[in-house]
């Protein structure tokens, strides 16, 4: 489906940009006949339109997580997978957590260009957030985790972040007799329950809960006009009618498919630093260079910095890096202006997580090693 959608866009090129209704007629840029005063925020006229339009293309972030393949959620290990997520003693220095870089009281990020690490190293991309992740259809920028599970192996492991290893993970939860029971419990039947495995399971199924539905756009799709301002839905078509939701659409706007972050104009090597190949470097195909995967736009308010180098701080200017970058486009300041707005209806209800209380270590827990090795290798 989003390769149809991805070629649809393709055969009309920018000149996507003279269509903008689903059959509605409205030529680019121009108001709708019957808009209402400034002062009211209901949409009359292309409302119902844009609207069809947009559900076509998008999906409301669901209220419930979703199911996950081969790795059913329950009760036990989603709560054991929140206490994993938030667990300092996974790294080797005791001071790093998941919730480090993947702040859930920052909307799932760190604020930082590129995420800090042990022995306070740079890494060198930065941090995604954790929010609707499970919904991408892989993970990182560049996609080398399959899913959540994959994924959570990497930075226990990665030198410039927890800086641990499975056998040391894996005896500092065998330590604490608190989290045998807990494993034994979310994993039951299972001879040895206190696995590497099992706790990138659990971290899986917390973070599948970190779904963040009802924002305004989700609310307006399901039909409440005043849910959006008018300069919001004006965004919405700019964005639609200016090829963006080629590659950031469906429930995530984004994730769903890779693509050069250059389609049309190389980004300033600042913005695209020479040293990050993207995608090449799982696939190791010519074309992959410069390859990313489309982030989700979900929450992206509150999720600054931006791209992979994180070196744009505003919104409105990763926006307009985006119309020259991938669509040859010089979007107007109103334009810009007008997408921003919209994009700021993709801000949910935040997960609304307890602080979990983890059980002490005993005397067989391997102790903090805050050593840094000299050779400090990226990951
Ligand atoms: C030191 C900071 C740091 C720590 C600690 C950390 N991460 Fe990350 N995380 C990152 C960075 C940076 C990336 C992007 C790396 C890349 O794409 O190459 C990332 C990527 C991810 C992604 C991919 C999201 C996407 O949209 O592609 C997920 C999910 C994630 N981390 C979850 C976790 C979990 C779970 C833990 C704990 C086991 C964790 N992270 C620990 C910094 C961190
Ligand atoms: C051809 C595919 C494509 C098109 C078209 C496209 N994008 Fe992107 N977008 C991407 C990719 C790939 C990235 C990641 C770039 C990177 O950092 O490597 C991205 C990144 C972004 C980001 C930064 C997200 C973050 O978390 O850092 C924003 C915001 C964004 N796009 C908005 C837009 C807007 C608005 C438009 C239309 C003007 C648009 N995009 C058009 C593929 C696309």
């Amino acid at each position: 489906m989003k390769s149809l959608r991805l070629l649809a866009w393709l055969a009309v090129g920018s000149a996507a940009a003279a269509c903008s209704g689903a059959g509605d007629g409205a030529p680019d840029g121009e108001e709708p006949e019957a808009t209402a005063s400034p002062a009211q925020t209901v949409i009359t006229g292309e409302g119902p339109a844009i609207r069809a339009q947009a559900a076509a293309l998008f999906e409301v972030v669901p209220a419930v997580a979703p199911e996950l393949a081969d790795n059913p959620l329950t009760d036990e290990k989603v709560e054991l997978g929140k206490m994993l997520y938030f667990e300092p003693r996974l790294s080797s220095s005791w001071l790093i957590s998941c919730n480090t870089c993947h702040n859930l009281s920052l909307g799932g990020i760190d604020l930082m260009e590129t995420s800090i690490g042990h022995g306070w190293q740079k890494g060198p991309r930065n941090a995604p957030t954790v929010l609707n992740a499970v919904f991408n259809l892989a993970q990182f920028w560049d996609g080398r985790a399959a899913d959540l599970e994959e994924q959570a192996k990497g930075p226990v492991q990665a030198s410039v972040e927890m800086a641990s290893d499975p056998d040391r993970a894996i005896a500092t939860l065998r330590s604490i007799p608190e989290y045998r029971d807990l494993f034994a419990k979310a994993f039951p039947g299972e001879g040895e329950p206190v696995t590497f495995d099992n706790m990138a399971r659990a971290i899986e199924a917390f973070e599948a809960t970190l779904v963040t539905p009802g924002a305004p756009f989700d609310r307006w799709l399901a039909g409440d006009d005043a849910a959006m301002t008018e300069l919001q839905v004006k965004g919405l078509e700019v964005f639609v009618s200016k090829g963006c939701s080629a590659c950031h659409a469906g429930v995530n706007f984004g994730g769903e498919g890779y693509f050069s972050f250059g389609v049309v104009q190389a980004p300033p090597e600042e913005i695209r630093p020479a040293g990050d190949l993207g995608r090449f470097s799982v696939t190791n195909t010519e074309a992959d260079q410069y390859v990313f995967k489309s982030p989700s736009l979900r929450n992206i308010e509150i999720t600054a910095p931006y791209f992979h180098s994180g070196k744009v701080w505003s919104l409105e200017e990763a926006v307009s890096i985006m119309g020259s970058a991938q669509l040859g486009a010089v979007l107007t300041t109103d334009e810009v202006t007008a997408i921003t707005a919209f994009l700021e209806t993709l801000t949910g209800r935040q997960p609304q997580v307890e602080y979990p209380v983890l059980p002490p270590h005993t005397a067989d827990t391997p102790l903090p090693d805050v050593s840094v090795p000299t050779e400090a290798a990226p990951h």
